[in-house]
């Protein structure tokens, strides 16, 4: 995969090249935002218990956040990304956790309803609308009983915005449109706005 694919029009194959460039130095990113992780899946499990679950984590990077989610502790612990680089960082870090190379748009692997919980941390943001809905589809497909997306929620400060535009993510129309696409898959829908510009979007099946 080369530098080119940094200008390709297709979606995916843009975020692979580039997730799969910055996977040597994620984890450092990974440890900086560790403690927020921490806070947000303490709010989490007051609102759905999280002991003895199965969970999902999409788009998992390097594993930060279905690492924090496996404290619990979980009964299974599965985490997958498209980026091989990060899947392979994510093993070495976090040996409780399965982790697989996955598209989150099809998640075949899984059947209907394996896990109690399927998540995604600072996915949905970066990717277009009908890709969104795609991966959201999947991921509702494989939940028994709740969706929970963390990401953005505020506003963003100005170094975020620049990298965002840097990673041409579509983080402006997630943050007016995110809640009424999760509404088209769940007819129970919470958004808690939980720690300095974090959200949790939570669709319950
Ligand atoms: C900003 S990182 C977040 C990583 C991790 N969830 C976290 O919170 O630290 C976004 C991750 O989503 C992955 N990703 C983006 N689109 C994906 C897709 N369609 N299927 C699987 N993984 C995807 C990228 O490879 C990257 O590792």
């Amino acid at each position: 995969m080369g530098f080119l694919h940094y200008f390709s029009g297709d979606e995916d194959r843009r975020a692979r090249f580039i997730f799969n460039l910055i996977a040597p130095v994620y984890g450092l990113i990974d440890h900086s935002i560790r403690d927020n992780y921490l806070a947000v899946t303490d709010e989490l499990n007051t609102i759905f218990p999280l002991k003895g679950r199965t969970v999902l984590d999409v788009g998992t990077g390097t594993g930060g956040w279905i690492s924090a989610l496996a404290r619990y502790p979980l009964k299974e612990a599965v985490g997958v990304d498209f980026s091989e680089k990060m899947i392979r960082q994510a093993r070495k870090k976090h040996p409780e956790v399965r982790f697989e190379v996955s598209d989150g748009k099809n998640l075949e692997m899984f059947p209907d309803g394996a896990f109690d919980l399927v998540t995604c941390s600072f996915v949905m943001h970066g990717m277009k609308r009908d890709l969104r809905e795609k991966v959201l589809k999947e991921m509702f497909r494989v939940a028994d009983k709740v969706v929970a997306v963390h990401d953005f929620s505020g506003s963003l400060s100005w170094p975020t915005r620049m990298l965002e535009r840097l990673e041409r993510s579509d983080y402006r129309n997630f943050l007016q449109t995110f809640g009424e696409e999760l509404s088209f898959f769940s007819g129970n829908v919470r958004v808690l706005n939980v720690r300095k510009g974090n959200g949790l979007y939570l669709g319950w099946k």
